[in-house]
C-alpha cells in the first residue's frame, strides 16, 4: 500500500483489487515484503496467501458485480446513496463489500485510524454463513478483520473492517452510537425483503446521512422493488448488475395438493429415479417440518436401493449449528463405485435459500408454495407466526433457484390458476404485520418521539401504533405523554421483547432474578423440546448459558440485584411466577365454565398447545406465546392466581375499566372477599 499513497489516490479511487500490486512490482522491478505491496502476501495479514486464495479468486472474478466493478467504484465515490439490483447469485453480499473496503482503505491510508464496513443481513444463517465466506475469500481467520455480530453472539474484534450482522443488530448498535460513528460505509442487504429492522434502518439512515457527510449507503436488493428505493432515497443512482440465469422450465400440478410435504417428498423420489444429475433444493417452512422431511427423504432414498446413486441430505435453517451449515456447500457425494450412477445433493431449507444464500449446483427446484410470516391483528393484540401462502415474487425467486449453473426445473406444487389467481404479487413489509411495541421502544430510545411523522417507507397503521404505545404504558415503559421513562430506559438495553425486558427488570423485587435470567434465556434460544426427545441437548443448553450470561452483563451495569429465594422455601416457584407475571400480566387466559380457556380483555378462545407441563387446568395462566394454527394455541404457559394479578397489574386490570365477562365477575369477587377480610381484620 506504500507506493499506492505516494501516487496520492484520491478519494474513493477505482483501483483494481489483485492487480494493482502485480503490476507495481513488474513497474517498480522489485517486490517488497511485508507491507501488503507483494502480490503473494495478504495486505490484511502480512501472511502469504494460500492457494485456496487463489482458486476461489479466480471463481469470483467470473461473477456478474466483478464486471462492473469500476462503474460501481466510480458511482461510490460520486454518491452518498447508492442502489444496486442484481439476480441472486451475481455477487452482491460476497464481492461489493469487499469493494466497498478497497475503496475506504484507499481514503484512509494511515492504518491507525479506525474504519469499519458493515453490511447488513435480515438472518443470521445468512449473516454467519457470508462472513465466512468471504473471510475465506480474503484468506484472513473469521472473526478478526472479517466478522459477523447476531443477536447474543458477537463474532468481531478491534482487528475487524468488515462487519456483517443482522438488521437488527445494527439498530441496536444505533441506540448507543446513533450516529454509527464506527462506519464509514453501510450496506443494507437484501433490502427487497423488507424486514421490520430494515425498514426502521431506512428512516434512521436517511437521517443520520444527513448529520454525516462522509457516511455512505448501499441499498442492495434482488428484485425491482429498487425504483421505490430511488423515490425514497432522493433519486439515488441505480445500478443494475445483469444476472446470468438459465432457463428454468416450470411445472405445476393438476390439482392442488392436499398435503404438500407428502407431495415434496413424492416429486423428490420421481426427480431422483427419472431425472438427469443435479442437486435439489426444497423450499419447507421451519426446523422441524425440515427435520422431519429430512429424516423421511432419506428413508425413501434408502429404500429405493443401489440401482440409483448415493444421496446426501441438508438441513438448512436459522438455529442450524454453524457447522451444519456449512455443509449445504458440500459437493454431491461421489458415485459409490467407478462407473455407477452419480450422486446427489438434496438441501431442505426455509427461505433463507429464497435469495441469502446462493447454493451453486441447483438444478431441481421444489417450491410447495408456503413460508412462515409473521401476522399481527392489533385488535386481539396476537402476533403469530403462521404458514402462509408465497407471493409471485417469492415463487419467481424460488424458480431462479434452478438455474444457476445449468438449465433446471422447477416443480411447482400448487396449480397454475392458484398461482395466478391466489398468490399476491409482492409480499407485505413486515412492519404493516407486526407488533410495533420493541419498535416503538427502540425508537423512543434513539430520541424518535414523533412516530406518527417518522419517514417509514411503508407507514404502519395507527391502530398498530397505539397499540404498541398502550402496551409500553402499561408495562410502565412509557408515561402517560408517551416518554421514556427510567424503567423503559433500562428495558431497551436489553435485547429481548419488553414483556420479557420487564420481568428481568423486576425480577430482583421478587428476589428471583438469577431464576428469571434462566428462564429468558432458554426463551431466547430455540424449542427445548430436545428434552423429551433426547435428554438433553448441550448445543441449546451452551447457546442458553451464553445468552444468560450476556444478560446477566446488562443486569450488573444497571445495578439490578442478582438474587434467589431459598430453594426450599415454600415462596421459590410463587416468586418466580410472580415475577413472570409482572412482565406478562397482558398474556393471561382464564378457564371459563365452559371449560375453554378465554384470554383476558381481548376474549380469544384458546387451548394449551399439548406441549404444556401442567398436570391439570389451572383457572388462571399466563402465555409466552399465541400459536395460530386450525385452532388457537397457547404455547409455554404457567399458572398464576387471581389475587396476584389484582396486586401485580392493577392498572391494566382495573375493574372500572374492563369488559364485561367471566374473568372480570371473578376478579370483583376477589376484590369484594379481601374488603371484607380487611374489615375484618380492622375490627
Ligand atoms: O448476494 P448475491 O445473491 O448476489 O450473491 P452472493 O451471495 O455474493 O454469491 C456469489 C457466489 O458466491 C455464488 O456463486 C455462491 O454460490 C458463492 N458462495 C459460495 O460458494 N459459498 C458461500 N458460502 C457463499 C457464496
Ligand atoms: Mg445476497
Amino acid at each position: 500500500m506504500g507506493m499506492e499513497r505516494k501516487r496520492k489516490v484520491s478519494l474513493f479511487d477505482v483501483v483494481d483489487d489483485t492487480c494493482v500490486s502485480a503490476k507495481r512490482a513488474k513497474t517498480n522491478g522489485f517486490a517488497v515484503h511485508g507491507n501488503g505491496t507483494n502480490p503473494l502476501v495478504n495486505r490484511w495479514n502480512g501472511r502469504p496467501y494460500s492457494k485456496r486464495y487463489l482458486e476461489i479468486l479466480e471463481k469470483r472474478k467470473t461473477l456478474p458485480v466483478w464486471h462492473q466493478k469500476e462503474e460501481f467504484l466510480q458511482a461510490l465515490k460520486a454518491n452518498q446513496t447508492l442502489i444496486l439490483v442484481g439476480e441472486t447469485g451475481s455477487g452482491k453480499t460476497t464481492q461489493i463489500p469487499q469493494f466497498v473496503l478497497e475503496a475506504v482503505e484507499l481514503e484512509i491510508p494511515d492504518k491507525r485510524r479506525k474504519f469499519m464496513v458493515a453490511c447488513t443481513q435480515p438472518r443470521r444463517v445468512a449473516a454467519m454463513s457470508v462472513s465466512r465466506r468471504v473471510a475465506e475469500e480474503m484468506d484472513v481467520n473469521i472473526g478478526e478483520e472479517v466478522g459477523y455480530s447476531i443477536r447474543f453472539e458477537d463474532c468481531s474484534s478491534s482487528r475487524t473492517v468488515l462487519k456483517y450482522l443482522t438488521d437488527g443488530t445494527l439498530l441496536r448498535e444505533a441506540m448507543a452510537d446513533p450516529l454509527l460513528e464506527r462506519y464509514k460505509v453501510i450496506i443494507l442487504d437484501e433490502a427487497h425483503e423488507r424486514t421490520l429492522a430494515t425498514d426502521v434502518l431506512f428512516g434512521l439512515l436517511k437521517e443520520v446521512l444527513k448529520n454525516r457527510p462522509d457516511l455512505k449507503l448501499v441499498v442492495m436488493s434482488a428484485t425491482l422493488e429498487a425504483e421505490k428505493f430511488q423515490g425514497y432515497f432522493y433519486g439515488a443512482p441505480l445500478m443494475k448488475v445483469p444476472g446470468r440465469l438459465h432457463p428454468v422450465e416450470i411445472f405445476y400440478t393438476e390439482e392442488p395438493e392436499r398435503d404438500y410435504l407428502e407431495a415434496a417428498i413424492r416429486t423428490i423420489m420421481q426427480i431422483h429415479m427419472c431425472e438427469p444429475p443435479g442437486d435439489v433444493l426444497v423450499f419447507l417452512t421451519g426446523e422441524e417440518e425440515i427435520e422431519d422431511a429430512c429424516k423421511k427423504i432419506s428413508k425413501q432414498v434408502a429404500n429405493a436401493g443401489d440401482v440409483y446413486g448415493p444421496v446426501k441430505v441438508v438441513p438448512l435453517y436459522s438455529t442450524l449449528p454453524p457447522a451444519m451449515q456449512q455443509k449445504i456447500f458440500d459437493p454431491a457425494p461421489p458415485p459409490v463405485m467407478v462407473g455407477g450412477p452419480p450422486g446427489r445433493k438434496i438441501v431442505v431449507s426455509t427461505n433463507v435459500a429464497e435469495t441469502s444464500l446462493t447454493i451453486d449446483g441447483i438444478v431441481y427446484v421444489i417450491d410447495p408454495g408456503f413460508s412462515k410470516q409473521k401476522v399481527y391483528n392489533p385488535r386481539i393484540r396476537v402476533e403469530s407466526l403462521l404458514v402462509s401462502p408465497i407471493s409471485k415474487a417469492s415463487a419467481h425467486q424460488r424458480s431462479g433457484r434452478a438455474g444457476r449453473t445449468q438449465p433446471g426445473k422447477c416443480f411447482r406444487l400448487y396449480t397454475e390458476k392458484s398461482f395466478n389467481n391466489d398468490l399476491q404479487p409482492q409480499t407485505y413489509p413486515e412492519i404493516l404485520r407486526s407488533n410495533l411495541a420493541n419498535t416503538v421502544l427502540t425508537l423512543k430510545k434513539l430520541g424518535i418521539d414523533d412516530l406518527v411523522h417518522f419517514d417509514f417507507m411503508d407507514p404502519p397503521a395507527p391502530e398498530t401504533l397505539m397499540r404498541a404505545l398502550e402496551v409500553l404504558n402499561y408495562l410502565g415503559a412509557l408515561d402517560d405523554d408517551g416518554n421514556l421513562t427510567k424503567l423503559g430506559e433500562i428495558m431497551s438495553e436489553f435485547p429481548l421483547d419488553p414483556q420479557m425486558a420487564k420481568m428481568l427488570v423486576v425480577s430482583p423485587e421478587f428476589n428471583c432474578s438469577n431464576e428469571i435470567l434462566s428462564i429468558s434465556a432458554m426463551l431466547s434460544n430455540e424449542d427445548p423440546a430436545w428434552c423429551y426427545e433426547n435428554f438433553i441437548n448441550p448445543r441449546a443448553m451452551k447457546a442458553a448459558d451464553n445468552v444468560r450470561e450476556q444478560l446477566v452483563r446488562i443486569m450488573v451495569r444497571y445495578n439490578l440485584k442478582l438474587c434467589s429465594t431459598d430453594f426450599n422455601s415454600h415462596d421459590y416457584y410463587i416468586n418466580i411466577r410472580k415475577a413472570m407475571l409482572a412482565g406478562y400480566f397482558m398474556q393471561v387466559a382464564h378457564l371459563e365454565r365452559t371449560g375453554h380457556y378465554l384470554t383476558v380483555k381481548d376474549k380469544q378462545v384458546v387451548h394449551l398447545h399439548p406441549s404444556n407441563c401442567l398436570n391439570r387446568k389451572p383457572e388462571w395462566v399466563i402465555y409466552n406465546e399465541f400459536v395460530l394454527t386450525s385452532r388457537n394455541f397457547i404455547r409455554t404457559v404457567t399458572d398464576v392466581h387471581g389475587e396476584w394479578i389484582l396486586d401485580i397489574a392493577p392498572r391494566y386490570f382495573d375493574l372500572e375499566n374492563f369488559p364485561q365477562c367471566e374473568a372480570k365477575r371473578v376478579l370483583e369477587k376477589l376484590c369484594k372477599k379481601r374488603e371484607r377480610e380487611r374489615e375484618e381484620s380492622k375490627n
